[in-house]
């Protein structure tokens, strides 16, 4: 046990800072064995603040050099100090406080703060990194003009970068040198960035929508100049994207973005000097996917327009977080669907927020957008406040449509700007350029839990009547057992048989003009809307484009289900209603596997499929996610909430499905796989990549159908030019393959990219996903592989993450080996690096979902709560998941 717990600090308890920093001096000593910090902070006491409070600045892991204020050298005497923070009780109103400590970079394997990634220094500051570089106001709404120097050895570390612009770069006579740089933008620590190493750039220029030049530069390793150019493209097509759509341009002479090997997250939006995961800039074809090339666009826009939503704009305190994520989630949205298919990305972002955030707002660490306490905040950055925030905004811009939208955020970045802010402040300036009251609205940040939407409809045939009723409610979340109505829109259009109907509710102007689409809001726990000259029973398409993040509930029949994936006009719910069907027979499936009977698979179903296989007029990326069946997690959600998940039926439910859709369509999926074939440069727009999405499902499908699937799967193995046939057609002979097949083609495939860290990767997870309960032991085979490091977060991600999350059947084997190994490298991971312990050992908390595995999840829970030395960020995920 351990002696002191750490505690939660809670929105309530806001104050604001008792003193501000206006400069600050950092001076950097870069060495093998240690770096010396020297800061120098100019300091004002809070005149709003009353009471003579003492100065109190964070500090972790620093070894105190010298303290000085204005020039007068402190004695032990003069402050208190202890492992978190440096109290003084006695300081001016303005003064220079003057430190000066040394850090270890070269031992920092949490990755936050400084740290040596492979031959190169860089830092993470967000959330709170930053005090374990120097002692500081570590909190958001302190915002400082920085000024920078670096000096290290010029012949390891050529490139010395800081934030905003450079103004010098000098040799010192000894083999060092020291650059300076300047960022004229007062912004908070976490923003805070140094790079130093030996890296090769790629450049360009933008010019502003006002006529200012920007220089622009990728920094990597020399043998990765090669991969750049998809960012960079995707970087100058974010920035103009911005002005146009937002109306905001960049604001500094240079921008940089620098690529890292070890790196906890994604990607960090520092001021000028946005620091990426190498994983999400480097691309070419031969060794990225097209999903990954998405992603790399998706991420390099994020980033970028953190610039203005988190950065000019930024945030007062960590409990408002998603008011820069979720609002640069649905920007960088925005952008993709601009950028490529508007559809396939809406249901990429249904998928991801079904299988992942819905999971995480029933399971025990629910929490609002907004929530209320942290224990720690890196355990903070989740789907409910990066997704979920983005669906809150999504939604205003529905109620309030794009024009008032743009109105509110021109308003919003107009009056905040230089601002540290709240999401009531985002809301409200909505509200004060549109005009619409968003009283009701705010509960969205307020309240955890994924409200249940049950709809029901009725014809009448004399009356000419479709009366449609609509429900909501909302499940208890920790700590919040009740839930108040919410204001769900709920966009939507009335299908007959030639088409859409036309809407008209008995409450309309009759002057208004007739729609065929419209958005209801339900703000009341029960409404019914009476559509009236409604000729024939429709079939209601409901949430078109998924206008609110909740669980619909509509009995639809089976007839209905066909209608809406053959002819609804909205996308999003023909693809909705194919997986609402594939839902269906995998249920039929369960039950038939579960009581011992042959499984049968509705053919109304098979059917369907079919002709979406048929017709080349359909969108291939579309057919492809209509006919990729529901996750095995998410299903296994579903059953969770029926009474708990039993992970093999689930499986072989599916897998069932599966079959009887290969073998009912080999031939047209033979067809479809000839017809896609391409000889077209590869390049990764939105048409290419659908295509070779439903090229490759239908492989997939064959090669789960028998020996010629496989055959094609090989050929297609040795033959492909591009990383996304490659890894598809590996991925078709690992999981259907025999074991001689399938193991000559993984070390195959080791053998052409070991050179490849990123392409290594790839091998490593695939590897993790074969779903079969030996492929636990195939992962311990691996851990001591040299592909494979503990100290790598991607790897980590990519071997015990892909395991854990990924790979149901292996993970609750019934022998608990898979709930073992996740532990054992939680253990050695809290030591190493917290943030990503506490991450990976997400799968485990959700043990009461499982009927008769929870129990043994649990035990393993109970006996890592019992290790020495937890650190805070395990510590919140068990004590939270052990429910205490
Ligand atoms: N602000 C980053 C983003 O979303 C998130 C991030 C990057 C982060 N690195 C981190 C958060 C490390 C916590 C810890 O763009
Ligand atoms: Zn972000």
């Amino acid at each position: 046990m351990r002696d002191a717990q750490p505690g939660a600090i809670y929105l309530r308890d806001y104050q604001p800072p008792a003193f501000f920093i206006e400069r600050t001096e950092l001076a950097f000593d870069l060495h093998e064995d240690h770096a010396l910090v020297s800061a120098c902070l100019h300091i004002r006491r809070n005149p709003a603040v009353t009471g003579g409070k003492p100065l109190e600045l964070q500090g972790q892991q620093l070894e105190l050099l010298s303290l000085a204020i204005d020039d007068r050298a402190l004695s032990p005497d003069d402050y208190e100090l202890d492992d978190a923070c440096l109290r003084i009780r006695q300081v001016p109103d303005t003064f220079r406080l003057q430190s000066q400590c040394r850090i270890q970079p070269q031992n920092n394997t949490a990755l936050e703060g400084l740290y040596k990634s492979r031959n190169m220094f860089c830092t993470q500051c967000e959330a709170e990194g930053f005090r374990k570089i120097t002692w500081y106001l570590d909190r958001p709404d302190v915002m400082a003009v920085f000024d920078v120097t670096v000096e290290a050895d010029a012949t390891r570390y050529p490139v010395l970068l800081s934030n905003g612009n450079p103004l010098s770069l000098r040799a010192l006579g000894n083999g060092r040198h020291r650059a300076h740089w300047h960022d004229p933008f007062p912004k908070p620590a976490y923003l805070f960035a140094l790079v130093a190493g030996d890296l090769r750039s790629v450049d360009d220029r933008f010019v502003t929508a006002s006529g200012r030049e920007v220089s622009l530069h990728i920094y990597v390793e020399e043998k990765d100049l090669d991969k750049c150019d998809h960012a960079l493209l995707s970087l100058k097509e974010s920035m103009r994207w911005d002005e146009t759509v937002y109306g905001r341009e960049y604001d500094l002479d240079i921008f940089n973005i620098v690529a890292v090997d070890d790196f906890n997250m994604g990607a960090m939006e520092n001021k000028g000097l946005n620091i990426f995961n190498s994983s999400c800039v480097l691309c070419s074809p031969e060794v990225t996917t097209d999903s990954e090339f998405q992603r790399v666009q998706a991420i390099v826009a994020h980033e970028y327009f953190h610039n203005w939503s988190g950065n000019r704009v930024t945030c007062r305190d960590w409990f408002q977080l998603s008011l820069k994520e979720g609002f640069t989630v649905f920007r960088d949205a925005t952008f993709s669907a601009d950028m490529g298919s508007p559809t396939v990305k809406r249901v990429a972002e249904v998928n991801d927020l079904r299988n992942t955030q819905f999971a995480e707002d029933a399971g025990p660490l629910a929490h609002p957008v907004r929530p209320e306490s942290f224990i720690e905040i890196s355990n903070f950055y989740t789907a409910t406040i990066y997704e979920k925030g983005a669906e809150v905004v999504r939604m205003i811009h529905t109620l309030l449509g794009a024009q008032r939208f743009r109105a509110g955020s021109d308003l919003y970045f107009q009056r905040h700007d230089g601002q540290a802010v709240t999401c009531e402040d985002f809301v409200r300036a909505m509200e004060d350029a549109s005009g619409v009251d968003l009283q009701q609205f705010r509960l969205w940040y307020s309240q955890a839990g994924t409200p249940v939407l049950s709809a029901a409809g009725a014809y009448d045939p004399v009356a000419q009547q479709f009366h449609l009723t609509l429900r909501q409610s909302c499940p208890p979340t920790p700590g919040q057992p009740v839930k108040l109505p919410m204001v769900i829109p709920v966009a939507l259009g009335l299908l007959g048989s030639a088409g859409n109907l036309p809407l008209r509710l008995a409450t309309d102007d009759p002057a208004s003009a007739v729609q065929t689409h419209r958005v209801l809001v339900l703000n009341q726990p029960e409404q019914t809307f009476v559509f009236e000259q409604v000729s024939e029973a429709p079939v209601p398409a409901l949430l078109r484009g998924f206008s609110a993040p909740v669980r619909l509930e509509y009995a639809y029949s089976s007839d209905d289900l066909r209608a809406l994936m053959k002819r609804e006009a909205d996308g999003f719910v023909r693809w909705d209603a194919a997986q609402q069907y594939a839902l269906r027979v995998i249920a039929q499936a369960q039950a038939a596997y579960t009581a011992g009977d042959a499984i049968d698979v509705e053919s109304g179903y098979l059917e369907a499929c079919g002709q979406l296989l048929h017709d080349p007029a359909l969108d291939p990326a579309l057919v492809a996610e209509m006919m990729t069946l529901p996750g095995e997690t998410y299903l296994a959600d579903l059953a969770a909430e029926a009474g708990g998940a039993d992970v093999d039926a689930i499986h072989a439910a599916r897998q069932a499905v599966r079959l009887a859709i290969a073998t009912t369509h080999s031939e047209a999926l033979q067809a479809c796989y000839q017809r896609l074939q391409s000889t077209a440069p590869y390049a990764p727009d939105a048409a290419q990549t659908g295509a070779r999405r439903l090229r490759n499902l239908c492989l997939d499908y064959l090669a789960l159908g028998g020996p010629g699937g496989l055959a094609l799967a090989a050929t297609q193995f040795r033959e492909a030019t591009n990383m996304t046939d490659r890894l598809a057609a590996l991925q078709s002979l690992a999981f259907h393959g025999r074991d001689d097949h399938s193991d000559a083609a993984l070390q195959q495939f080791y053998r052409d990219w070991e050179h490849e860290p990123l392409v290594v990767n790839k091998w490593l997870q695939l590897q993790a996903l074969v779903p079969v309960p030996d492929t636990l032991e195939r992962v311990q085979g691996l851990l001591p592989h040299p592909a494979f490091d503990l100290h790598n977060p991607n790897k980590v991600r990519a071997l015990i993450g892909g395991f854990a999350n990924g790979n149901p059947v292996a993970f609750h084997r019934a022998d608990g080996a898979g709930y073992r190994l996740l532990a054992d490298k939680v253990t050695q991971l809290n030591a190493l690096n917290p943030q990503l312990a506490a991450r990976i050992l997400e799968p485990l908390t959700r043990w009461r979902k499982y009927r008769s595995r929870g129990e043994q999840m649990r035990a393993v829970l109970v006996e890592l709560s019992a290790l020495p030395g937890l650190s805070p960020d395990v510590f919140e995920v068990l004590q939270k998941s052990l429910g205490d």
